[in-house]
């Protein structure tokens, strides 16, 4: 047993997902202490209070460090081989990243890698931005399959997630997506490719799930639902079809071109609907009536040099669930950190300190069905927190470009990254 004791501020976020303008509530103990019994938190409470009822413990001194929980990144595409400098170069030379799709390059370039690659070989260069993202405090993070596009290298990129969730510090949730762009195979034919995914695909995704996973819930299906890749009634027969086979649903809606991927979403019951740069006024009342999380992704927007973010104040006022997210990936967002994407939140989409951190914490958490075990610090949960290198959490969004986690608690096994 041990007790994490004389912690400045401690940041619960106790009192579970937070909706519309309560996010940002921090539950808040000041000298606080926790209390681990081997992966879980025992107790959570004040200093003195904790230290006279387990005077057993192993005790660590927290003085001088803010405790927050750790970091839920619930949208990425982890699992990928190669790099895509040049196309990044090419944008800043004018073209857009539509434009660089189009002609073959973007999902398509890293799709030709990631056939290429070997189970081992996507395994490793994954883990290396796994344990980059573990480093920054990211203790539970989602994986997008998505770079095949045939069943073969899809589930090889299962496989790869499941492989690095087995041996690699952070959780990895995985997501099947089949539908990110039309493989070179169906080009030209995204009604084809649809048919392909509906009939032969996903049933042959969910046999391999059952024979590999066990009793693992199915893996999120997603769908890249914009103008010249998946469009909307392609979008709804893939997530109906997902849906009739018992997946649970995500969806990357108005990343460009807004197309009512937001109401989709939220129609079919989707878990999070992601990226809504473009949502109109309508969408964002449809999604905020829903249970959906909108997940977020300023990194994108950022990462493409683009000056149009997230309308997430307009969420927030309309009562839905707000998350963060890196969106992890080599072609718009070559990422990591959640810390940085606390400081693009608080300066692009408005947020507080308080709502960036509980929108990476305990609502990042519900994005991937996991907010009853992760993304808060209460008794009974799994023991996954940070303790910063400062004793006010306002500095995570404050400060950015480095790294201001000093210790990484995973699972009750303390992790220090002093810098
Ligand atoms: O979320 N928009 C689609 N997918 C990714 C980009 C993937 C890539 O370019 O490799 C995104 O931004
Ligand atoms: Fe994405």
């Amino acid at each position: 047993m041990i007790l994490f004791h004389n912690i400045p501020q401690l940041i619960t976020f106790a009192s579970g997902s937070q909706r519309g303008l309560r996010l940002g509530e921090l539950g808040m103990v000041e000298n606080g202490a926790i209390v681990c019994e081997g992966e879980i938190i025992l107790a959570v409470g004040e200093t003195d209070a904790l230290l006279n009822q387990f005077p057993q413990a192993d005790r660590i001194d927290l003085a001088g460090r803010a405790v927050v929980p750790g970091f839920v990144d619930p949208h990425t595409h982890l699992i990928w081989a190669g790099n895509r400098a040049n196309e990044f170069e090419m944008r800043l030379q004018g073209k857009t990243y539509m434009e660089i799709m189009a002609a073959g390059g973007g999902i398509l370039a890293t799709l030709t890698a990631t056939r290429k690659a070997s189970l081992d070989q996507l395994v490793e260069e994954a883990r290396r931005r796994a344990d980059a993202a573990f480093s920054f405090g990211t203790t539970t993070m989602e994986a997008k399959t998505g770079y095949g596009l045939d069943i073969e290298t899809e589930l090889r990129q299962l496989e790869a997630i499941l492989e690095l969730d087995r041996d690699a510090l952070i959780d990895l949730v995985p997501t099947y997506m089949g539908a990110h762009a039309i493989p070179p195979e169906f080009k030209g034919d995204s009604a084809g490719y649809t048919r392909f995914l509906c009939e032969e695909a996903l049933p042959a995704t969910k046999i391999w799930w059952q024979q590999h996973a066990g009793e693992r819930q199915l893996p999120f299906v997603d769908v890249f639902c914009e103008a010249g890749v998946f469009e909307i009634e392609e979008t709804r027969e893939i997530l109906t079809a997902a849906k009739a086979l018992g997946f649970p649903l995500k969806l990357h809606a108005d990343e460009f071109e807004n197309l009512g991927g937001a109401s989709l979403a939220a129609e079919l019951g989707a878990v999070s609907a992601d990226h809504l740069v473009k949502t109109s006024a309508e969408d964002i009342q449809r999604l905020a009536a829903s249970e959906t999380v909108a997940v977020s992704l300023p990194g994108t927007p950022f990462g493409l040099a683009q000056s149009e973010y997230t309308p997430a104040r307009q969420i927030l006022a309309a009562d839905g669930y707000l998350a963060l997210a890196t969106d992890l990936n080599p072609g718009t967002t070559w990422n990591e950190s959640m810390q940085f994407i606390q400081a693009l939140a608080c300066r692009y989409l408005k947020l507080t300190p308080a709502q960036a951190l509980a929108a990476s914490t305990i609502n990042s958490a519900k994005a991937i069905l996991l907010d009853h075990k992760v993304g808060s610090i209460e008794a009974g949960k799994q023991a996954d927190f940070l303790a910063l290198n400062t004793p006010d959490y306002r500095n995570l969004s404050y400060r950015y470009g480095g790294n201001q986690v000093d210790l990484v608690v995973k699972k009750g096994e303390i992790y220090p990254f002093a810098f």
